[in-house]
């Protein structure tokens, strides 16, 4: 299993967007508040994967993956939505800022997980997509939330927005090469491979399900 994660990375004054340029010091400290809850949310699910490795013998999950959104994909889409330019605009709309991806074999490790942390009492679960129960109409499969968490601060506590993502393998290679074709210009017969996309979506749900059947037998042994 990797646990691998970015390390907090100090920000160049030229990476500060445009609207917080009055303010770089202010936006310097959100992202480091970004950073500190995501560090809290990952720490909850390490130990929620300890737990379970020393109860079930086995990990729920294959690897998490943090990251604080790049200044500049944070201007991008403020502009695209039309939100207020301002760092309190950012706040508040954005809820993608800190992300973190959980990868587990087994779709049913996804819910487990997914209520363990979410019955945490210092998590508030702000929004809940499932797009497992009820996949995009492109094949697009994974449980999103979006969490509060607190971070404790020198001097006061701040309630800061995270969104996960879980997801099994096999959803995340789906997912991973539809957002490669989707950026993609100027594909040859473009339909058609989307089509084809959809149908290997339905293939790869069919064998979690499948994946998942075997495992639970082999486990009520
Ligand atoms: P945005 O946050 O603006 O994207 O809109 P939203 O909040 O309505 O999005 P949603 O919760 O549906 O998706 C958020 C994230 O999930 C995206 O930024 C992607 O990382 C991922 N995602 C959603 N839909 C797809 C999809 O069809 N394909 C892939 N590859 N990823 C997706
Ligand atoms: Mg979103």
């Amino acid at each position: 299993m990797s646990l691998e994660r970015l390390e907090p990375k100090t920000l160049q004054a030229s990476e500060v967007p445009n609207f917080a340029m009055g303010n770089i010091h202010l936006f310097m400290e959100s992202m480091m508040e970004y950073e500190a809850a995501l560090m809290e949310v990952e720490t909850k699910l390490k130990v929620l994967n300890s737990e379970f490795a020393l109860r079930y013998k086995r990990n729920p999950f294959e690897s998490i993956h943090c990251r604080v959104k790049k200044p500049m994909s944070i201007m991008e889409k403020m502009e695209r939505k039309g939100y207020p330019m301002t760092i309190e605009g950012m706040e508040e709309n954005l809820q993608d800022i800190a992300g973190i991806r959980v990868i587990c074999s087994f779709p049913d490790d996804i819910y487990a997980i997914a209520k363990f942390l979410v019955q945490q009492d210092d998590i508030r679960l702000l929004e809940k997509k499932d797009y497992i129960e009820k996949p995009k109409d492109n094949g697009y499969r994974s449980l999103h939330l979006i969490l509060a968490v607190p971070i404790f601060l020198a001097e006061r506590k701040k309630w800061m927005k995270v969104e996960v993502q879980f997801r099994t393998i096999a959803m995340d290679f789906w997912a991973s090469l539809e957002h490669k074709m989707k950026y993609k210009k100027n594909i040859p017969n473009a339909e058609e491979l989307f089509v084809e996309l959809k149908d290997c979506a339905d293939i790869i749900s069919a064998m979690d399900v499948r994946m998942q059947e075997l495992r639970n037998r082999i486990e009520v042994k």
